[in-house]
C-alpha cells in the first residue's frame, strides 16, 4: 500500500496538525510504503517571502522528523523536488470542469479571510490532485479540513481516466482513498475555534516552555466559579487534555470537573503539563537532529530521489495517454 500526505511550509507546526495529521501519518508508516512532502508550491499561494519559505520548508522537515517520521520507512521530501508535479497539474487542469473548481469552500474561505484571489489558489486542489496521483497512492492521511480536496482528486482521476483511459493504456490512475481520524478530526484552539496558523490561536509543537504556558493560561473558559460543577465535553480544556494523558487520567480530570471545587486555572496548569512532558521525547529528538549538520539536506534529497522514481513512471504513462 502506498500512503502519501502533504504539510504546507506556510508556518510553524501546531498541536492541531500533529494529531490531525502527523501523529496519523507516523502511525502508517508501520502500514505501508510512505511518501511524505512538504507543499512548498502550495505555500505560494498565501507566502511571498522567499527566506520565510525556504526557513518554513526546513523547519517543517525537522519537526516531522523530530516527531517520529522515520526516513528509513518514509520518503520525505520537498514538493518542489519534483517539477513534474506541475506538469502533471498543467494535464489535470485540463480536464478539470471549472464548476468543480467553483465548489471548493476552501477558496472561499482564503478569500474571505483577506489571501489574494491568484489563478493559483482557485487551481490549488488540482496541484493537489496531481501531488496524490503522480505516486500512485492508495491512502492520504489528512484533516477534516481536506476532505472535499480528496473528494475533487478522486472526481478528477475518474474524469481523465474516462477520458484518455482507453486501451491499450487501461485506467490511468488509481482512486486514493483518504484517511481521517475520528477522534482528532479538529482540535480546538486557545479561543475554542478550530486550532489555525491563520487564526493566532495555535499551541505549537515546539514552543519555547514559557510561551506555551502562556498560550495555554490563556485558554478561553466559561465564567463558572471554582465550587460550580463544570461540563468536562465542551471544554477545550478537557478536549485537549484527553488527547495528551492516559484513559485514567482522563477519566479523573473528568471527575473533578464534574465535582466542583477545581477552578479552569487548576486545569489549565494540569493541562500544560501532561502538554510538555507528551513532546518531551520529540524535543529530545529534535535537538538531537540540529547537533547533526547535513542530516536534514540529506533525507531530503534521498527523498526526493525516490520519489522521482515514482513521479517519473506514473508520467510515462500519461504522456503516453494523451499524445505527448
Ligand atoms: P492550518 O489550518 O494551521 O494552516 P494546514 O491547513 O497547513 O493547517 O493543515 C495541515 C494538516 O493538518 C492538514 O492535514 C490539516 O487537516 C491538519 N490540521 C490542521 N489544523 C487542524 C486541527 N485544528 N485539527 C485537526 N487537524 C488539523
Ligand atoms: N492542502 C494540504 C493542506 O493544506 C496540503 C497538501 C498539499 C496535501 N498536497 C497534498 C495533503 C497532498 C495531502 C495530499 O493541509
Amino acid at each position: 500500500m502506498r500512503i502519501l500526505s502533504g504539510i504546507q511550509p506556510s508556518g510553524i507546526l501546531h498541536i492541531g496538525n500533529y494529531f490531525g495529521m502527523i501523529k496519523p501519518a507516523v502511525a502508517l508508516q508501520a502500514k505501508g510504503e510512505c511518501f511524505y512532502f512538504v507543499a512548498n508550491y502550495h505555500a505560494l499561494t498565501s507566502l511571498r517571502d522567499p527566506k520565510a519559505l525556504r526557513e518554513n520548508s526546513r523547519r517543517v522537515a525537522l519537526d516531522v522528523l523530530a516527531c517520529g517520521l522515520d526516513p528509513e520507512r518514509s520518503a520525505l521530501f520537498l514538493q518542489s523536488d519534483v517539477p513534474q508535479v506541475a506538469e502533471l497539474t498543467w494535464i489535470l487542469s485540463t480536464v478539470t470542469p471549472m464548476g468543480l473548481l467553483e465548489r471548493a469552500h476552501s477558496y472561499k474561505d482564503k478569500v474571505a479571510r483577506g489571501l489574494p484571489a491568484s489563478a493559483g489558489l482557485f487551481t490549488y486542489p488540482v496541484l493537489m490532485a496531481a501531488d496524490i496521483l503522480i505516486y500512485d497512492s492508495d491512502l492520504v492521511p489528512v484533516g477534516k479540513d481536506q476532505k472535499q480536496h480528496l473528494e475533487m482528486t478522486r472526481d478528477i482521476a475518474v474524469k481523465f481516466n474516462e477520458t484518455f483511459g482507453s486501451e491499450p493504456h487501461g485506467q490511468i490512475f488509481k482512486l486514493p482513498e483518504p484517511q481521517i481520524q475520528a477522534a482528532t478530526e479538529t482540535v480546538p484552539g486557545v479561543d475554542g475555534q478550530k486550532m489555525s496558523k491563520s487564526y493566532g490561536n495555535t499551541i505549537d509543537i515546539f514552543g519555547e516552555e514559557k510561551e506555551t504556558r502562556k498560550r495555554v493560561m490563556s485558554m478561553v473558559t466559561d465564567s463558572k466559579p471554582v465550587e460550580a460543577p463544570k461540563e468536562a465535553a465542551s471544554s477545550t480544556i478537557f478536549q485537549l487534555y484527553s488527547l495528551v494523558a492516559t484513559s485514567d487520567e482522563t477519566a479523573e480530570m473528568r471527575g473533578r470537573f464534574e465535582k466542583g471545587g477545581t477552578g479552569y486555572g487548576d486545569f489549565k496548569k494540569q493541562l500544560f503539563g501532561k502538554l510538555w512532558e507528551y513532546f518531551e521525547p520529540m524535543r529530545k529528538r529534535r535537538e538531537e537532529i540540529l547537533k547533526e549538520p547535513g542530516y536534514i539536506d540529506a533525507v531530503l534529497e534521498r527523498g526526493a530521489l525516490r520519489a522521482n522514481e515514482e513521479a517519473t513512471k506514473v508520467m510515462k504513462r500519461v504522456r503516453a495517454a494523451v499524445g505527448l
